[in-house]
């Protein structure tokens, strides 16, 4: 090989190395607004919920903990930007909301609030609405603001 061509393969192989550390480094990738369109659900009945993940994690004061935790529940309070989380589906397995029916065999057996609310918490729209209405609930109280949103309609955008 002339001398030539070897540095230039080798410079080659150098910019190769960096594009590769490059995307090692650069982890899991959240993108800044998420469309809340989970696959597992058959069809979603609401308009698509646009959630502004960077918003809440730099703007508004949330820390990843607030909404990643593990597998008991925990908050993940060392979680930082490039880490891998899972999804909330993977523990808050069934998709959609309560039925109707599941909520009246609950009544007759008279279980207590707590034990309700855990049950409910299996369904995934359930789990996603406890986290995120939530903390809206609480957060307008505390500054009372009517800016984090807690009307159906102000997060499920109108279809047609
Ligand atoms: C206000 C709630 C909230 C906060 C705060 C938050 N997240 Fe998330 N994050 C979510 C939700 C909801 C999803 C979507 C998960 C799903 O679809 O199951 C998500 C998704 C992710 C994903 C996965 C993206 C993908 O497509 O696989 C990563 C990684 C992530 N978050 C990291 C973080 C980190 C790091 C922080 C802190 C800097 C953070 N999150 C703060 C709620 C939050
Ligand atoms: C690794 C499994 C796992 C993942 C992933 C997970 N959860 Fe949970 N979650 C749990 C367990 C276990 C509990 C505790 C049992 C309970 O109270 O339902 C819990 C509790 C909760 C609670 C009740 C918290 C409280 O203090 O009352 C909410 C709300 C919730 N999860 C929402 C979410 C959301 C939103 C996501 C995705 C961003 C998520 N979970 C991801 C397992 C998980
Ligand atoms: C830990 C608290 C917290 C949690 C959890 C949280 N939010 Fe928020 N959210 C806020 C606050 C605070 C605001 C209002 C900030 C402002 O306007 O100053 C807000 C505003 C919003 C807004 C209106 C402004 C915008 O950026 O679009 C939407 C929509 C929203 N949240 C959706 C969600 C969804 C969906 C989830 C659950 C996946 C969620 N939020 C979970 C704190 C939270
Ligand atoms: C703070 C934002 C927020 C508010 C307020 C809210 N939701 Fe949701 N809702 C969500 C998110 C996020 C999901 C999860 C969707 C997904 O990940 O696929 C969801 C899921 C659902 C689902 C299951 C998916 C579908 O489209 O069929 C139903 C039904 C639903 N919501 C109904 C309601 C109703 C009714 C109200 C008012 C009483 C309401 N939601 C208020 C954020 C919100």
């Amino acid at each position: 090989m002339k001398l030539k061509t070897l540095f230039f393969t080798l410079t080659l192989v150098g910019i190769a190395c960096v594009f590769l550390a490059g995307s090692i480094q650069a982890g899991t990738q959240v993108a800044d607004v998420i469309k809340m369109e989970n696959p597992a659900y058959s069809e979603h009945t609401k308009g698509i919920v646009e959630f502004s993940h960077k918003k809440h994690a730099a703007e508004y004061g949330a820390a990843c903990g607030d909404c990643h935790h593990d597998d008991k529940g925990q908050p993940l309070a060392d979680l930082k930007e490039g880490d891998d989380v899972q999804a909330c589906i993977t523990c808050h397995k069934i998709p959609g909301e309560v039925p109707k029916d599941v909520k009246k065999e609950w009544k007759t057996k008279k279980l207590k609030k707590d034990e309700t609310n855990k049950l409910a918490r299996e369904y995934h729209a359930e789990a996603l609405h406890d986290n995120c209405i939530g903390c809206h609930k609480t957060w307008n109280k505390e500054n009372k603001s009517k800016a984090a949103p807690t009307s159906c309609t102000k997060c499920h955008p109108k279809t047609k």
